[in-house]
Order: structure tokens, then sequence, then C-alpha cells
């Protein structure tokens, strides 16, 4: 009898006290700990649960019916309190002032090629258009590609270790390139006339001042054939500086020495800048040394070339008016974007 007292008592204790307990349970976390209570695995209505089996058997039916309704009743209660937790939630999220999608939104910074990729781009376009191939070659060369090939004397200036980039353990074999003139050698080399070739690419010298860098960048250009003459270089040459610096543009070929080539030249252009007009050296050029089409198998009776090679550096200097070479490799994001 008493069992079955505390039993019933317990059972009236649960379903006077549940109603309260979610009404008070301000958040879901709160209800499920209120529900964790009851119907949990330490709940109270568990335990009533675990003790049917000791409650004499007549009022085992009943009572198992007892907590079985209460439990539903309990259920019912807590989804109906849940659901009015997240409804709230819901509103108090709409309440607030929303948010301003009018607001400027904060800019993204694309990324844009650096002038000196620009301007090659814009060279190699050029030169493209009229049929030349791209070709590049490495920047570790051989001494022999560098200089001797090319025709220049053992005791050039250039070959010096002041003047060039030499490798150690290679002793004066191996040097980073001091110009691009390394690809015609290798073209040449690999390919039989007639050939019309561009070669743009990073060269290495013991530079550094305002208008010079260690490494800056060449564009190399050379065509051989038969009968290649001065004149196919001027017609080439000529229509480049325009189409780079417009029609108007006036240009000469200056004599000039390089031992690659004979005759050998140095192309200017007239140049506007501050109110004063005077003459700038753009590229130098020629016509190819017959040592050089020797010193790649050759017959120097049967072919002929012009050969050309610029600063590209110096070229993206002149087109955006910059006065300072060290300024295109600070990469200063403000001086880039200007530009
Ligand atoms: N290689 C020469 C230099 O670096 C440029 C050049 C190339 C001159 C081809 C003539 C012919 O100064």
């Amino acid at each position: 009898v008493q069992i079955v007292e505390r039993f019933e008592s317990t059972l009236r204790q649960v379903a006077s006290d549940y109603p309260d307990a979610f009404a008070h349970a301000k958040s879901e976390h709160e209800l499920r700990a209120a529900n964790a209570k009851f119907v949990g695995p330490s709940g109270l209505i568990t335990a009533l649960f675990k003790q049917i089996p000791s409650l004499p058997v007549e009022q085992r039916k009943q009572m198992g019916r007892g907590i079985n309704e209460l439990k539903q009743a309990i259920s019912a209660a807590f989804d109906d309190r849940l659901a009015q937790i997240h409804r709230a939630a819901k509103e108090a999220e709409l309440a607030v002032t929303p948010l301003d999608t009018s607001l400027p939104g904060r800019g993204v910074m694309p990324g844009r090629l650096h002038p000196i990729t620009r301007t090659m781009y814009d060279l190699v376009d050029i030169f493209s258009r009229l049929g030349f191939q791209v070709a590049e070659g490495p920047e570790i060369e051989h001494h022999e590609h560098n200089f001797d090939k090319l025709g220049f004397p053992p005791d050039h200036p250039a070959t010096d270790m002041q003047d060039s980039f030499y490798f150690q353990p290679w002793g004066t074999e191996r040097l980073l390139r001091t110009h691009t003139s390394t690809v015609q050698v290798r073209e040449m080399l690999a390919h039989s006339p007639p050939l019309a070739v561009v070669a743009p690419g990073a060269v290495y010298r013991r530079d550094d001042d305002a208008t010079h860098s260690p490494m800056f960048f060449q564009l190399e250009g050379f065509m051989v054939g038969k009968d290649i003459s001065m004149a196919h270089l001027k017609g080439v040459l000529g229509w480049f500086v325009k189409q780079l610096f417009g029609t108007e543009t006036v240009y000469r070929l200056r004599p000039s020495y390089f031992p690659f080539v004979e005759p050998g030249a140095e192309l200017d252009i007239r140049w506007e800048s501050k109110g004063k007009s005077r003459w700038l050296e753009v590229l130098g050029c020629g016509l190819i040394h017959p040592v050089v089409f020797e010193s790649v198998g050759y017959d120097p009776e049967e072919v002929s070339g012009f050969a050309f090679g610029m600063g590209i550096d110096r070229l993206a200097m002149l087109k955006y008016g910059i006065d300072d070479i060290r300024w295109m490799y600070d990469n200063d994001i403000r001086f880039l974007s200007e530009i």
C-alpha cells in the first residue's frame, strides 16, 4: 500500500510540476534540461517505470497506463514549448535593424600586369604580327654561347669578372647571361634557315644605379635567310618604332660597334620631353657577322641576316614616364597601381 501511495504521489507531483518547469525555460537548452529531469535516463518518470514490477499485480496495469499518459502529455508539452521558443528567437532576429545592403562594399583589388611585363607583351605582339616566332633561352649560360660564338675576343671587357656574374665552381665556364643574343646562337644551332625569331628574357650585369639594375630584361630579334639586307632591318625596325611610339616617330640609325654584327648600328628616336627635343638610344642592331654564322655551322656565303636587341625596362620607363629604374623592382603597390 505504501509503495502504491508513494508511486501515486510522485506521479501527481510530476503532473503538477512539468507545466511550470517548461514555461520557465527560456531557451532550447534550458527546456531540454527541464525535460531531462522528467523523462531523461535518470528522470522521475524513468524511475517510476522501473518501479512497476514491484507494485502489486492488480495495480500494475492501471499505474502503467497512468505514467504512459503522463509521459505523452509531457512530450506534447515539450514539443509545444520548443516550437514557441524557436518562434520567439526568429521574431527577435527579425525585430533588430535589418542589414543595410545599400552600403558600398569594400573594393577588391584585382591583380594587373607589371609595366615591364606589359611592355614585353606589347613588343612580342608587334613582332608576332610580322611573323616572328617567339623563343626563350636559359638565364644560366655557357661562356661560349654568351661570348665566344658571338665573336667576342677573349679579353673583351664584358667577359671580365667585374662586369658579369660567374658561377663557382665552374670558374668562367658558366655565367648569368649578359644579353639575350645567346638565343641567336641557340636557335641557329637548333634550326636551319630561314628563321625569324624574337626572344624576351632576363639578363644580368654588374650595374646598379638609377638607370641600371643588375637584373633587367631584353628583347632579342633576328632574321636569317637568303639576301637579307640592311634594307630589311630598316624596314622592320622602322615599322616597329612607329607601332610602339606612334606613326609620327622620327628615328635614325647611327653606326656603332658590337662584335657579332657588321655593320653595326644603334637606333635612336627623336624624343620630346619637358619642352626639349633630343635623340634617345633605343636599341642595338646590325647585320649578323659571318663569324657568328660560322660558329653555328651556317655558310656565310649562302645566308645573311640582321639582329637587334633592346632593353625592355628602358622602353617601359620611356612609355610610362618613369625616371628611376628602381621603382620597377621595389614592388610598391602605390607606384604599380598608378601606371
Ligand atoms: N646584345 C646587345 C646588347 O646587349 C644588343 C644587340 C643585339 C646589338 C643584337 C646588336 C644586335 O647590348
